[in-house]
């Protein structure tokens, strides 16, 4: 399809989910949404349905749509290439977001990094525009809703819902504590549905097949097809869509493995590494869960072993000290701490004392128990996986 298009965009189908969503009004798109058993696809797996339910709900107005295209987490890049092939499918997506929850203004956060994917979405906007399918009175249908882009400046952590509304207000990107829930008080202290993109995009398959046929898709928990980011040592490396609940060995069967696979790392930075034996885990939320790792975002980067552990970690460790808004103490200290323990273990070529492990294991709880936000949470998650599923420094 013609990105840049919006005629081939509805040769191919477009915009009949908004019409389908115009019929059934407010209340059955969230429960078709429901129904679908629509999760997030950022990382955290929250009930769609549920989210624009409680949005919906509140009382308090006006009611804001987010979409968080501020796509950071290492090794993801499956939003860049649906806005930039497809960005007619996001406009349209938000725009049955803002039908469902009452919203009339949405902003697109989109990650500063990715000029394409602007361009692409600035001319989709404006083509939407001067069509009558954004404005004041969308599809003659007496509902009016527009896009406003907002560009990040290069700061993973403005991906952090909370920290992102703050990027948008002009504060410092800082994430707030939650709850209260953006649902409640999000954007400008109003109810707030933040989505992910292709989170919305899965909405317009869950309006054009049925909540019934898009559940029957992947398995109870996950439903629907996923986007996989596969990167590092495999053959094919790209972006992949399958049916939740695949194994990672078939998708990376597809990717073309390598003989010496040493590890694979799923969910980016803030995910874990698992052990090339593990291929059998099930690429599901719930799969994931179970084995002890986490699907997140849906990176799975494959590692060989030419790449030297402890540097990659070291690497990880970095990123999280760079990228840390130094709000919270176990965060702002806790990733110095542990970067400056992987550094020693590194200096010695890797051989670790066991009193660098002892110290990364009680920074590592630290962060995890008293970081306010995901970032500090997440920023022990692979060092740890290396060191109890690797071996990493044996
Ligand atoms: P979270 O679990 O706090 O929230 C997930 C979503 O559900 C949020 O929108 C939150 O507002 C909503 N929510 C949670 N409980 C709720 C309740 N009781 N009522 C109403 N709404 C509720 O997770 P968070 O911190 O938003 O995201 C963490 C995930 O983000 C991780 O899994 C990580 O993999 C992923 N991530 C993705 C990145 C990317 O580039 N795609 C970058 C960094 C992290
Ligand atoms: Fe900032 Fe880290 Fe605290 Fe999150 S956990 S608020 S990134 S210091």
């Amino acid at each position: 399809m013609d990105p840049s298009s919006l005629d081939d965009y509805r040769a191919h189908g477009g915009y009949t989910a908004l019409r389908r969503a115009f019929t059934l009004g407010p209340a059955d798109v969230i429960r078709e949404v429901t129904d679908a058993g629509l999760v997030g696809r950022g990382g955290a797996a929250f009930p769609t349905g549920r989210k624009w339910q409680a949005t919906a709900s509140q009382p308090d107005h006006p009611h804001y749509l987010v979409c968080n295209a501020d796509e950071s987490e290492p090794g993801t890049f499956k939003d860049r290439v649906l806005m930039e092939g497809d960005p007619y499918a996001l406009v349209e997506a938000m725009t049955i977001a803002a039908y469902a929850v009452g919203a009339h203004h949405g902003y697109l956060y989109l990650r500063g990094e990715y000029p394409r994917a602007l361009r692409t979405l600035e001319h989709a906007i404006a083509q939407a525009r001067a069509r009558g399918l954004l404005g004041e009175n969308i599809l003659g249908h007496g509902f009016a809703f527009d896009i406003e882009i907002r560009r990040g400046a290069g700061a993973y952590i403005c991906g952090e819902e909370t920290a992102l509304f703050n990027s948008i207000e002009g504060y410092r990107g800082e994430p707030r504590s939650k709850p209260p829930f953006p649902v409640e008080k999000g954007l400008f202290g109003k109810p707030t549905a933040a989505n992910n993109v292709e989170t919305l995009v899965n909405v317009l398959p869950v309006l054009t097949m049925g909540a019934a046929a898009y559940a029957a898709i992947g398995t109870p928990k996950s439903t629907g097809p996923k986007l996989f980011c596969v990167s590092g040592a495999v053959a094919r490396p790209g972006l992949y869509e399958l049916p939740f609940g695949a194994t990672l060995g078939e998708l990376l069967d597809l990717a073309g493995l390598p003989d010496n696979l040493r590890a694979i790392l799923l969910g980016g930075a803030a995910g874990g590494f698992v052990r090339p034996d593990e291929l059998d885990i099930p690429l599901t939320f719930e799969g994931t869960r179970e084995a002890g790792t986490t699907l997140g975002s849906g990176v799975v980067l494959a590692v060989d072993d030419s790449v030297p552990l402890p540097r990659l970690l070291l690497r990880v460790a970095e990123f999280f000290r760079d990228e840390s808004c130094g709000q919270c103490v176990p965060c702002r200290v806790g990733t110095v701490r542990q970067e400056e323990a992987l550094h020693r273990i590194a200096d010695r070529t890797g051989a670790a004392a066991a009193d660098d492990i002892a110290l990364l294991r009680d920074i590592g709880q630290a962060m995890r128990d008293a970081s306010i936000c995901g970032l500090g949470q997440t920023a022990w998650n692979a060092v740890e996986s290396a060191i109890d599923r690797l071996g990493a420094y044996e």
